[in-house]
């Protein structure tokens, strides 16, 4: 028998209001908007309330998704949240949005892998579905960055944003939907992008809040060169697993960290500008939510059509990868 094939059915996002630009930036720490985007391609960036945590952004996304899907909450059977900046510890902020939906029938977790959390939550989900056990998955990408920058630290404060996509995962017609997923991690590089204090190895107390050990630390140079090394093996590697070349793609729609990293992986794969979804100017690195936000946007503006190849692929803390080929197809397998 063959295995169910699965997609995603619809997509949703949402970001904060408040927009934060690089000039702005300019007069809170050392920095100009000239070396923000010549170095980055970051302009400017959303940032959550002071009392708007994850799963409140998390909620609006799956809203808008779980609408466009044709669904209602107590018809989705797990709720997967991509995020490493959770309401709280535990709860998980999965259980919290189950609740806010409304979903009665859910199981809920959420996945830890940084900024390569969605497409290791679209692994995961995809795998339920196929399996037979559930037929709708919730995938959603969350994060409140702002709430864990130093904002009086210019290596790391102008990189972040905050923001929400999601993501309904059913069964789609044979041939259509995921391809191929490529996912990889090599924890001997955590030590290069890390939040240091506040789980059982280091909690929190006076000491760390002082040693500002709460907030992103990243060793930017270390982490450039294993993204670019890592977009172009797992972009590789998805394409071959899918059966497919370089030249099938239609879209790339990576993750948003830096624009050189992505310019890299552009080059080597031939694409035009216009093949490539980039949001990082407008929203900066919003680590799990980047590239959920993306294609959703993608999808709304109708660059992404039924049928169209498209290639995501995401690197960050753990250090985490991961990649995906997906045929392009919203209709559900009845
Ligand atoms: N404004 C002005 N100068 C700055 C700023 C700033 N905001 N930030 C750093 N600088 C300075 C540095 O202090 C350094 O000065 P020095 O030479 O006197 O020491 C100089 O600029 C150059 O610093 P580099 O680190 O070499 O700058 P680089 O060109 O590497 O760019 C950057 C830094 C943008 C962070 C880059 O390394 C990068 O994008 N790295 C990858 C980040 C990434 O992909 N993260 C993904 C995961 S994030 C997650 O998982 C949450």
């Amino acid at each position: 028998m063959s295995k169910t094939a699965v997609g995603i059915l619809a997509t949703g996002s949402y970001l904060p209001e408040r927009v934060l630009t690089n000039k702005e930036l300019e007069t809170m720490v050392d920095t100009t908007d000239e070396w923000i985007v010549s170095r980055t391609g970051i302009r400017e960036r959303r940032v959550a309330r002071p009392d708007q945590a994850s799963s409140d952004m998390a909620y609006e996304a799956s809203v808008k998704a779980i609408k466009k899907a044709g669904l209602t909450p107590d018809q989705i059977d797990l709720i997967l949240v991509a995020t490493v900046t959770p309401d709280t510890m535990f709860p998980s902020t999965a259980c919290i949005l189950q609740d806010r939906l409304g979903a009665i029938r859910s199981a809920a977790l959420d996945v830890s892998a940084a900024c390569t959390g969605f497409i290791y939550g679209l692994a995961t989900g995809s795998k339920f579905i196929e399996s037979g056990m559930y037929r709708y998955v919730l995938v959603v990408g969350v994060e409140s960055l702002s709430k864990i920058t130093d904002w009086e630290d210019r290596n790391t404060c102008v990189l972040f944003g905050d923001g929400a996509g999601a993501a309904v995962l059913g069964p789609v017609e044979d041939g259509r939907g995921f391809q191929s997923f490529v996912l990889g991690a090599d924890g001997s590089g955590g030590v290069h992008l890390n939040q240091k204090a506040g789980g059982s190895r280091l909690p929190a107390s006076l000491e760390t809040i002082e040693n500002k050990q709460h907030f992103i630390y990243m060793n930017g140079r270390e982490v450039f060169k294993f993204a670019v090394r890592v977009m172009n093996t797992a972009t590789d590697e998805a394409i071959e697993k899918a059966g497919m070349n370089k030249e099938d793609i239609d879209f790339l729609v990576p993750h948003q960290a830096n624009r050189r990293i992505i310019d890299a992986a552009v080059e080597r794969l031939g694409l035009s500008e216009d093949k490539v979804v980039i949001n990082l100017d407008r929203f900066g690195n919003m680590s799990s939510a980047s590239i959920p936000v993306a294609l959703d946007e993608a999808v709304t503006d109708g660059r992404i059509q039924e049928g169209s190849n498209l290639l995501l692929v995401g690197f960050g803390g753990g250090l985490t990868w991961a990649s995906t080929v997906i045929k392009w197809s919203t209709k559900e397998k009845k």
